[in-house]
């Protein structure tokens, strides 16, 4: 690979439900105080997820939304990264390449490790760009991010996906030459083949995290000189916006210098999208990241580390430079975001229930609610019929 080759990620896009939830509604009705909440757990609103959508819907209206006819003839892979698979054998991929009309030429694979896998997606891109720069690769984060309802977990919960292009001469982030993996057999957070909920230690998980990042940022630092001076930005996998705090003062500590200000002031501008939206488990650090770039003091040049998690337990601490036409590459969250419908907690009960999950029957999807480009019409022959929403 020629070492001077920028490869990185080209152009981003989200998607969300239509539906949301005010937490501090949730918080009265599950009795707790709306402060812990918002504050204590960092969390305003959360995606509520109706039926009709997954995270192949959520992936394709992503991917939506950043393709042109020349990205789509370039494309040579679609990896979908996710905890949430709706197949325990076929790749969700192949349902969004079909969705997208890409053409059948095309390499898809879906990837799992918990809230980490669409790094490792990032990661494998870019190998394949570094030995074909011509070809560039979708990569796709899509959780449902479920624990279940009255659970301390149920704050935490969140839906959504981030589509990425990794190609040569990226616009948006040339991503850098070293990053560091740390990967340990514990059991913080698992979801049993059986299971439509995740099971989850959350005190535990939140130490692990921090205990990861920690690792992964000091070998970092260790392999390449650069210290957090260095960086204009860390960010992190955010299942709740509180936990980046966490995570960001254990390294900080008592600091109060620029860098510790510039830190925690782009912190608070990677977590603006995340307390609206939730977890969107392997799509939450780009989810941040999207966020910093469109909320952040950014500009050209600027060394963001990125420090991405997950349970089970596996954690990638990485760098990336912010490219001049960064901003013209990203869709619009915030617009998005605000023309989503608030629904009360008793209809958003109703949907967290409703979801195909585990249930085998034939079944047809009242499609009339939903207004996203791409719907789950209902399961036929235990097949997911899927189609476009051309209301
Ligand atoms: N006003 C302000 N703050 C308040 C408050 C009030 N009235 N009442 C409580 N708080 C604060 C608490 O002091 C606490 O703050 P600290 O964490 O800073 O001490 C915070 O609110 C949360 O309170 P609790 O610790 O009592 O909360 P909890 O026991 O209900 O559970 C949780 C919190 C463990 C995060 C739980 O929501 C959970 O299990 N979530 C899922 C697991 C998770 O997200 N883990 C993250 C690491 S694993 C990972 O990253 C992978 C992944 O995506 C899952």
């Amino acid at each position: 690979m020629n070492k001077k080759m920028k490869i990185g990620i080209d152009k981003m896009a989200f998607a969300t439900t239509n539906n949301y939830i005010d937490l501090r509604e949730l918080a009265k009705v599950r009795g707790d105080e709306p402060d812990k909440y918002t504050i204590g757990i960092g969390q305003d609103q959360q995606a509520v997820v109706p039926p009709t959508q997954d995270i192949v819907t959520l992936g394709a209206a992503a991917a939506d939304k950043l393709l042109t006819s020349e990205d789509r003839q370039r494309i040579s892979t679609v990896i979908l990264a996710t905890e949430s698979g709706i197949d325990n054998s076929k790749a969700s991929a192949i349902y969004v390449k079909h969705l997208l009309g890409l053409s059948d030429f095309v390499r898809t694979v879906e990837l799992k490790e918990a809230c980490y896998s669409a790094t490792a997606g990032i990661q494998f891109a870019r190998g394949i760009v570094a030995l074909n720069p011509q070809e560039t690769v979708l990569v796709i984060a899509a959780d449902i991010a479920r624990y279940g309802l009255s659970t301390p977990g149920e704050v935490t919960q969140g839906a959504g996906a981030v589509a990425m292009l990794i190609s040569q001469d990226p616009h948006v982030l040339a991503l850098g030459q070293t990053s560091v993996s740390l990967t340990k057999d514990i059991m913080d957070f698992w979801r049993p083949l059986y299971a439509t909920e995740a099971m989850v230690d959350g005190k535990y998980s939140t130490n692990v995290y921090i205990d990861f990042f920690k690792q992964t940022l000091t070998r970092y630092q260790q392999l390449t000189g650069r210290r957090l001076d260095d960086f204009t930005a860390i960010l992190f996998h955010l299942p709740f916006t509180k936990m980046g705090k966490k995570a960001l003062e254990a390294v900080l500590g008592e600091r109060n210098d620029a860098t510790a200000q510039r830190l925690r002031q782009a912190l608070t501008a990677s977590q603006v999208y995340s307390r609206q939206v939730g977890n969107l488990y392997t799509g939450s650090l780009y989810l941040g990241l999207m966020s910093y770039l469109q909320n952040g003091a950014v500009k050209a040049g600027d060394r963001l580390g990125l420090f991405s998690y997950g349970s089970g337990a596996e954690g990638e601490f990485y760098t990336g430079v912010v490219q001049p036409a960064f901003a013209a590459n990203l869709s619009n969250v915030q617009s998005d975001l605000k023309k989503r419908q608030q629904v009360s907690i008793e209809d958003y009960e109703i949907a967290f229930n409703d979801q195909l999950g585990m249930n085998s029957a034939d079944i047809q999807f009242d499609l009339s609610n939903d207004p996203a480009k791409f719907v789950l019409a209902g399961q036929k022959n235990h097949q997911r019929i899927y189609q476009r929403n051309d209301k």
